[in-house]
């Protein structure tokens, strides 16, 4: 395959090698630091294919609202040219079908409006009690969990943090409670990259069919969802179609769940790990959602965000990036940034003097609508988890704590805990 960085590197001066980001995550922290801190704009490798990344936070803004980088794969160099093909493992990723997450411009807004305004305050306010029934039932079953086990050790993320996002989400958007195994499992698998590629495509199509049934249930008979908020609604008198509400379904579950999850999951490790801040939370000194925003900072659940598709060349500081390539958002190095932070930006810290300003949920017009959802999430989930188990403490010592291989996503394997530390 060409090397088109080898050209713009040459016109603008060196940049260094590419990282060539590792599928199995076994070193996402090496890897940021790589990344954190340097020029604005790196070369990756993803699995052979090349891409530009942004690793600080005020380009990334710049970008993310710059209208000359698109979604659309059709802009982009090595699609058009055939050296990126449907077989390449990462493409379910970038070219998940159609929907908001994959569209611009105008279509953009014509897909995504209806959604977003869908997710008001009142409906979110109206979504708290379910989620502090789902939390309290969740950690029923972590106690239950804790006496089961010979050793007491839970797996926070199996019995509590992986379910809880997974329930919510399905009752925002009207999907059964019986599907929500299935809806798990299939998820997971397309999301590792241990995976194949052809079962990754085959689960695609599987979620696509449950959500087009689905879809069709909800238009013969209507409910109090969000599924049914979207198909009934009409943009000017022109509704969504079927497959347009099946994309925004599976955005919405596709995007809602893993993210959250691991936004509960760093909030409790990084709190365990720090048990002087832990205190300050807990005496009311700092509030949960700066620690929720500092883990959200810190330790985000997308890693790199694929991708975005340049159509004309592209200033980045001293370096052009070619029309046509690809860019990623690497949001776990953007998070890193020293430049908006006086203080450490690598230190875990919700005492830091300048605010926390991140972009993890991105910036511009796809910035993320389940925001307040997450937030909400984490919101219940953390100070509930901490009053029923005061003594709560990690199991292993913080080093051992792997990541799953999802290049995307920063998503914890397992996070073993004792709950009566
Ligand atoms: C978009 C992060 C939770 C639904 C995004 C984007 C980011 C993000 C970075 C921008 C993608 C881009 O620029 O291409 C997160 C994080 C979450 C989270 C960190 C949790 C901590 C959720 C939840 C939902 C959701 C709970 C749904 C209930 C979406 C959708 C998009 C999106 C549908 C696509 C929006 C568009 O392209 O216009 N999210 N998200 N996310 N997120 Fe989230």
């Amino acid at each position: 395959m060409n090397c088109p960085h080898a050209e713009a590197a040459g016109r603008t001066g060196a940049l260094p090698e590419p990282l060539a980001v590792d599928p199995l995550v076994r070193d996402l922290a090496g890897e940021t630091a790589r990344l954190a801190g340097g020029p604005p704009l790196a070369r990756l490798e993803l699995l052979g294919v090349p891409a530009w990344t942004i690793t600080r936070q005020a380009e990334a803004r710049r970008l993310l609202t710059d209208d000359r980088l698109v979604k659309d794969i059709e802009a982009w160099r090595l699609w058009q040219s055939g050296e990126v093909t449907a077989e390449w493992p990462l493409i379910g990723m970038v070219n998940p079908g159609r929907s908001m997450f994959t569209v611009d411009g105008a279509e953009h807004r014509r897909l995504r409006t209806k959604t977003a305004q869908a997710i008001t305050p009142r409906r979110l306010e109206a979504l708290r009690p379910t989620v502090e029934r789902i939390v309290a039932e969740l950690l029923d079953d972590v106690e239950r969990a804790a006496a089961e086990a010979a050793d007491g050790v839970v797996d926070l993320k199996a019995v509590f943090a992986r379910p809880l996002p997974m329930r919510v989400v399905c009752t925002l958007m009207g999907v059964d409670e019986a599907e929500i195994p299935r809806q798990t499992r299939l998820w997971e698998a397309f999301f590792s990259m241990l995976t194949p590629h052809e079962e990754r495509m085959a689960t695609l199509e599987e979620l696509r069919g449950i959500f087009t049934e689905m879809v069709r249930e909800k238009t013969a008979n209507p409910q109090d969802d969000l599924t049914s908020a979207l198909i009934l609604a009409d943009e000017g008198g022109e509704p969504l179609t079927e497959e347009e509400v099946v994309g925004n379904l599976q955005s919405m579950i596709g995007a809602g769940h893993e993210t959250t999850i691991q936004l509960v999951l760093a909030t409790v490790r990084h709190l365990l790990g720090h048990p002087d801040q832990l205190r300050l939370v807990l005496d009311e000194k700092v509030p949960w959602a700066t620690a929720i925003e500092e883990a959200l900072r810190y330790d985000p659940p997308n890693s790199h965000l694929l991708m975005r598709f340049a159509t004309e060349d592209i200033e980045v500081g001293d370096q052009i990036i070619p029309k046509g390539d690809g860019v990623v958002m690497s949001y776990r190095a953007i998070g890193r940034d020293p430049e908006p932070y006086d203080s450490d930006p690598d230190a875990f810290d919700i005492t830091r003097p300048t605010p926390i300003r991140h972009i993890s949920f991105g910036h511009g017009p796809h910035i993320c609508p389940g925001a307040a959802l997450s937030r909400l999430e984490a919101a219940v989930a953390l100070p509930a988890l901490f009053a029923r188990f005061p003594g709560l403490e990690l199991a292993v010592p913080d080093e051992d704590i792997r990541n799953l291989p999802v290049l995307t996503q920063n998503e914890l394997e397992a996070l073993p805990v004792l709950t009566d530390g």
